[in-house]
């Protein structure tokens, strides 16, 4: 049910997306929206291991991987971002399977991957930021604030 539901949100979404594709500031929104539901689910997977929840735990780390493969998840298209991807899905993947083996040590190793693959990904996202540093102080007027 709750799939469904994430289901037809994320087609809202999309149809939201797709009525402004041409401008930057809607699928920068579709982002923000992935990238908070992606916290609030690993969140949860940090409550269901306080709670020994398999069943939670299972859940929301597939959402997680649901999440990753999303087109909006793909904001850098550079080998690095993939493999960070990467690197996030296959700590997600050992969650559930650790999960399904009722192994509460092992969930909390691959939670633990988890989280250092958000650092990683997020370090790398910030170096490529600072790399590009695209204008000098002011200089947003131009462009990347005017969509119209
Ligand atoms: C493969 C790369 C990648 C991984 C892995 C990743 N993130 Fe992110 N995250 C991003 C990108 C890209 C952004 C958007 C940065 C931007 O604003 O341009 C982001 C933004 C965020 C934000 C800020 C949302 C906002 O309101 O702006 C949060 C919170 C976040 N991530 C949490 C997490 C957590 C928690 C994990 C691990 C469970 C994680 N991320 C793993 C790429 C990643």
């Amino acid at each position: 049910m709750r799939t469904l539901c994430w289901i037809r949100r994320s087609l809202a979404v999309g149809l939201l997306l797709g009525i402004g594709w041409t401008s930057s500031a809607q699928p920068r929104e579709g982002l923000r929206k992935l990238m908070v539901q992606k916290l609030d689910s690993s969140k949860t997977v940090l409550e269901g291991i306080a709670l020994a929840d398999f069943n939670k735990i299972i859940k929301h780390a597939e959402k997680l991987i649901q999440l990753s493969k999303t087109a909006e998840w793909f904001v850098y298209k550079t080998p690095r971002y993939e493999l960070h991807s990467n690197e996030f899905r296959r700590a997600a993947e050992s969650l559930i399977a650790k999960a399904q083996a009722k192994n509460l040590d092992g969930v909390t190793l691959a939670y633990f991957d988890l989280t250092m693959s958000c650092v990683r990904c997020h370090q790398y996202v910030r170096e490529v930021r600072d790399a590009r540093l695209p204008v000098p102080q002011g200089g947003y007027a131009h462009g990347a604030v005017g969509t119209e």
